[in-house]
């Protein structure tokens, strides 16, 4: 592992964020308006949370709706925590039936709109019903609280239907990306014990549908434990339906009652599974459970947006990820939000399709990733300059370390000087929104993601767990338990523990580096273990090398990541090949298209390299920081075909790694 100082080439970006200087205070206005007010108000909320955070958790847990109240706040049994015991609740009560009280009934819940243009609105009380309905057609399926459900859909309605009618009745859903392929359809599904799976006919991404049931009956033929297969019907498209496990959405909840009691869940019980890379190549089963992971949604999305009640609230982020768990369905809807959903691509039917979304709905809150920035800004000004963003007042990214230029665009061009940014740091394992500025408190920085959220610890160590300096890099960790946090890993508890609570004593750690600057501003430096983040999403290199070498022609393979100018970071494999086999154009295209049929298309490699052998240090080791040094352009073999020869680099490079 590279130490935290030597964290992977993105030298540049972390040389031009140490140079960064400029900070942007919110205007009084913004100030005037917000929840929480000013530095002050910043700082007297991070110490109330500070010096008695159980009463801190329990004051923001009366926001939920409680069937039974809890009893006890947290139990902490390093690394297992449990919070709120004694209590039970239901997410889609706390999503959908407690705004049906009230001026929220016949508000807008959801603002949809296809890819090809056809839109529809669903009031909290059409939400409702709909998850009742679907959630009965689940019972008449058999499916019962503990059960697993794999949803694989496109973004439209439906998919938030989905999830919460299985959390209704205490169905453990983990969602599929519907870009990953049916090969990580099957291994996630057989990794999580599912018996039920989700999914439409197809869905639409620039234009062309994209064949989601093909590929889950593909899926199926490897998972023998699903017994049923929900399909809604979406594109049209014609698709074999297997009469014994099939059945389509329609005819499931056709002449279904409306009415469904949800079941009282304790606090404690697993909500969801949602699977991200490590640094090995089995995605992890990120298990989380229901109150805490409620709480840390809804109390993050309404600070962190300060949220008002006429927003209509956009995050661009499919339900495929986390992004689109606590801040597509679960925090917004919890809070009673108007959230805009778009299914598609943001280039289709033209590149200023997001800009004409955000005119057309009157959108508040624009909530979106550097890399989709830095594709805006490829594309140039006169996009947005066309579209009226007045109705704008706050902007938020996440996903990877924005760059200064970026955030300097999406400040003047998107927000016009006037919306503050939200750069939010978190991950799939933390739940919820961990450091991020209180936009009517916090001045920002470009590119820092600046201060932890009232109730959360988080602090730059070295591998003793002692803080290391201003302006120094190190480890980011977090040292208290949050009511968010991961519970373990689906069926692995031995690699929770490994992956987060063995490298550092007594905190969890988070596996990027970052620093803390004179003004206790945390700047993130990107991943110090073997994770790739390739547009906001994450890969690991070992499971881009796992698909490399079950391909008939590879012996080995090495995947290293690159700077990329949209994507953050690129991929680049090197390849050994088998006795025999040619190494031409014809086999890297080749190689390209099966790592993306086995993993999905974000994976496919930017690059596909020939070598004679990989680099090793003597204890056989690949020589990583050599090859990303090679992929990145700091040292060049030449290009084509031909193999390369690495052995010369290799041995002179030996006594560093
Ligand atoms: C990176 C996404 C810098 C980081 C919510 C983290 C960020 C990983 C930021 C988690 C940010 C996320 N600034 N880096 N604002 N947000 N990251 O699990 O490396 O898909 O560990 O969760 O993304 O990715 P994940």
């Amino acid at each position: 592992m590279p130490s935290p100082t030597h964290p992977k080439p993105e030298t540049q970006n972390i040389a031009s964020l140490l140079k960064e200087g400029r900070t942007f205070p919110p205007s009084p206005e913004f100030v005037a308006n917000a929840k929480v007010q000013g530095m002050e108000g910043y700082k007297a909320l991070y110490e109330e949370a500070k010096s008695n955070p159980d009463a801190f958790w329990a004051k923001q847990a009366g926001e939920l709706q409680w069937i039974k109240p809890f009893e006890k706040v947290l139990t902490w049994n390093e690394p297992h925590a449990r919070w709120f015991e004694g209590g039970t609740l239901n997410a889609s009560i706390n999503c959908v039936d407690r705004h049906l009280k009230g001026p929220n009934r016949n508000k807008a819940a959801i603002i949809w709109e296809g890819e090809p243009g056809d839109s529809r609105v669903l009031t909290y009380q059409m939400l409702h019903r709909e998850v009742c309905q679907f959630a009965n057609g689940l019972k008449l399926l058999g499916m019962k609280s503990g059960d697993r459900a794999t949803i694989y859909m496109p973004l439209i309605p439906e998919a938030v239907v989905a999830m919460l009618a299985c959390a209704r009745l205490g169905i453990v859903h983990s969602v599929v990306f519907g870009g990953f392929s049916a090969e990580a359809v099957a291994e996630r599904t057989k990794d999580a014990g599912a018996t039920l799976v989700i999914t439409a006919d197809g869905g639409y991404r620039r234009g062309k549908s994209i064949p989601l049931k093909a590929n889950v009956d593909d899926a199926l033929n490897r998972c023998p434990d699903v017994a049923k297969c929900v399909v809604y019907k979406r594109t049209g498209e014609p698709v074999q339906m297997k009469p014994s496990r099939d059945i389509w959405w329609h005819d499931l909840v056709q002449g279904v009652e409306a009415h469904c009691e949800p079941a009282a869940m304790e606090s404690e019980d697993p909500l969801f599974i949602l699977y991200t890379s490590g640094s090995t190549g089995k995605p992890k089963g990120i298990l989380h459970t229901t109150a805490g992971y409620l709480l840390g949604a809804s109390y993050s999305h309404r600070m962190v947006f300060d949220l008002r009640d006429d927003d209509v609230y956009w995050c661009t982020a499919d339900i495929g990820w986390i992004t689109g768990h606590s801040y597509v369905v679960y925090g917004p809807l919890c809070n009673g939000s108007t959230l805009m959903l778009y299914e598609g691509a943001p280039d289709f039917p033209a590149k200023d399709r997001f800009w004409e979304i955000i005119a057309k709905y009157g959108v508040s809150v624009f909530y979106t990733a550097p890399t989709a920035i830095r594709a805006f800004i490829k594309w140039g000004d006169e996009l947005p300059a066309k579209h009226d963003l007045s109705s704008l007042r706050l902007l938020g990214t996440v996903g990877e370390p924005i760059n200064p230029e970026a955030w300097i665009w999406f400040h003047e061009k998107i927000g016009k000087g006037r919306c503050p940014i939200v750069d939010t740091w978190w991950q799939t394992e933390t739940g919820a929104i961990m450091i991020a500025p209180l936009p009517g408190a916090v001045p920002t920085k470009p590119g820092s993601a600046t201060l932890p959220l009232p109730g959360i610890i988080a602090e730059v160590v070295d591998k003793k767990g002692n803080p290391v300096g201003d302006n120094e890099g190190g480890y980011l960790v977090i040292s208290r338990p949050w009511p968010s946090m991961l519970r373990t890993i689906f069926n692995d508890d031995a690699r929770y523990r490994s992956a987060y609570w063995e490298t550092v004593p007594n905190v969890y750690f988070t596996a990027d580096g970052a620093r803390r600057d004179q003004d206790g501003y945390l700047w993130i430096m990107g991943r110090v273990d073997d994770v790739l983040n390739v547009a906001g999403h994450r890969l690991s290199t070992m499971e881009v090398e796992s698909a490399l070498v079950n391909h008939p022609s590879v012996a080995e393979a090495a995947a290293v990541g690159r700077p990329d100018e949209i994507k953050g970071e690129g991929i680049v494999v090197f390849v050994t090949l088998k006795q025999g086999k040619i190494a031409d154009d014809k086999l890297k295209q080749a190689l390209r298209e099966h790592v993306s049929k086995e993993i999905g298309a974000l994976a496919r490699p930017d690059e596909v390299r020939f070598a004679e052998s990989l680099p090793k240090t003597r204890s056989g080791k690949i020589m990583r920081r050599l090859l990303r040094d090679i992929a990145s352009g700091n040292q060049t073999t030449g290009d084509t075909t031909t193999l390369e020869d690495l052995s010369v680099l290799a041995k002179l490079r030996d006594d560093e790694e």
